[in-house]
């Protein structure tokens, strides 16, 4: 019998051979349970569809499309998106329910994860047969047009119906047609959960702005929105590239969307979740905000940049950066940063630590060096690169920026 005789060389060679693998094989299974964790399946979007459908026909919820998506099936599902962590993200195919002539990709979004549970609820007086009693109506017409000015400024004329204006249907009509009795009640609901959901109102509210997506309809508490994925310009693969005429064309209109944040709303919009992946490009090229959940006015934003600190990290929110009063103990209450700063360090600029490739990546030669530059004072203006940014970008960055950008479109 042959003996094998470990020589202490063979045996560390042995050890580290097996150590690599065992780490190999631990990395690989931890990306693929953090991947299956994400990942959405067909079966649960199934599932979602066919309860708000078995609501709908239950006379729980009610929308305009809710009949195309559920009786006539002319609203076809495509796939969904990773929506295990946010909001549930489905892309379907509608046919003219969404836009004469044409069979469209849409979007069907809600924020609720189970029904409407996360919802603050509204309690509403019925009268014996479940519709609405008088003082009812009254009452679910003040919340909810103090919620939609409140949280946006909307207001109606005495001319429009609020619940009419906040929602996809005419609420009249819809219930003078209604087959059953509690349908003012049933459209209340619908309309409740929907506007509870920041990202519904605010495009509901903002339809005219263009890089708002078009809203198409709605079903309960879900919203069909224009179809407009990041595509390979805003969230490219390892090797996605777009050539520079497109990426240069969606950074002008970023900044666009950054100038028109500050200025075209009652109060200045601070966006707090700035990346690539939450903003989109649509069918004519035009870039849109797709996660709006993370706006928020300038009211609403130094109340949540109030409380108590230590430091300035606590009195941050999101990219949206504030400052402490170590003194006071106090966060002061303002946002420090400003979009366009988001913008160019999130998007905009190469992170070389994480391998992420800024969208100006690979500038023509013509301007690489003095967009280096700017770059640098727009993502960096205290020029302090590997810390957490606390400063706005200038108005004169942006416009430097701006006008080198516009010098090289193609
Ligand atoms: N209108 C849309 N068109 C195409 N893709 C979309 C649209 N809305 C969202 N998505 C995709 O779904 C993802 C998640 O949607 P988002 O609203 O950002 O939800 P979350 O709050 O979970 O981040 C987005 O990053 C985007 O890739
Ligand atoms: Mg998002």
């Amino acid at each position: 019998m042959k003996i094998i005789r470990w020589q202490p060389r063979r045996l560390l060679k042995l050890t580290c051979s097996v150590v690599t693998l065992s780490v190999v094989v631990l990395v690989i299974y931890t990306i693929h349970s953090i991947w299956k964790d994400n990942r959405c399946s067909e079966e649960e979007s199934s599932t979602l569809l066919d309860d708000v459908c078995q609501r709908y026909k239950d006379h729980i919820v009610a929308g305009n499309l809710c009949s195309d998506l559920c009786e006539k099936q002319t609203i076809d599902f495509v796939k969904c998106t990773n929506y295990r962590q946010g909001k549930k993200v489905l892309i379907l195919e509608c046919n003219e329910a969404c836009r004469t002539g044409e069979r469209i990709k849409v979007v069907m979004k809600t924020k609720s994860r189970h029904k409407n549970e996360e919802y603050d609820r509204l309690v509403l007086p019925l009268n014996d047969d479940s519709a609405v009693s008088k003082d009812g109506l009254e009452m679910a017409k003040v919340i909810m047009t103090n919620r939609a000015f409140g949280d946006m400024h909307f207001t109606v004329s005495s001319q429009q119906n609020i619940f009419s204006e906040l929602w996809s249907m005419d609420f009249e009509e819809y219930v003078k047609s209604a087959a059953y009795k509690n349908a003012d009640h049933v459209a209340l609901m619908s309309i409740w959960s929907l506007i509870q959901q920041d990202e519904y109102l605010f495009m509901k509210v903002y339809q005219d702005i263009p890089y708002v997506p078009r809203l198409y309809g709605t079903c309960g508490e879900y919203y069909f929105m224009e179809y407009a994925p990041p595509g390979n310009i805003l969230s490219p693969g390892f090797f996605g590239l777009s050539p520079w005429p497109k990426r240069v064309e969606a950074a002008l209109k970023l900044m666009d969307i950054a100038q028109s944040l500050e200025t075209d709303f009652y109060q200045p919009l601070h966006f707090c979740d700035v990346k690539g992946d939450n903003f989109g490009v649509g069918e004519d090229l035009s870039v849109k905000i797709l996660d709006s959940d993370s706006l928020f006015f300038d009211e609403k934003m130094s109340m949540n940049m109030k409380g108590t600190c230590r430091q300035d990290s606590d009195c941050d929110f999101f990219d949206c950066r504030g400052m402490c009063d170590t003194v006071k103990k106090t966060c002061n209450g303002r946002r420090v940063n400003n979009n366009l700063q988001n913008i160019c360090e999130d998007i905009f600029i190469d992170i070389p630590s994480n391998f992420f490739r800024g969208l100006l990546h690979d500038p023509p030669t013509s301007i690489a060096k003095d967009l280096i530059v700017v770059l640098q004072e727009c993502a960096y203006p205290n020029k302090n690169m590997g810390e957490v940014v606390r400063t706005p970008t200038a108005t004169e960055t942006m416009e430097r920026l701006y006008s080198l950008l516009k010098s090289k479109v193609s």
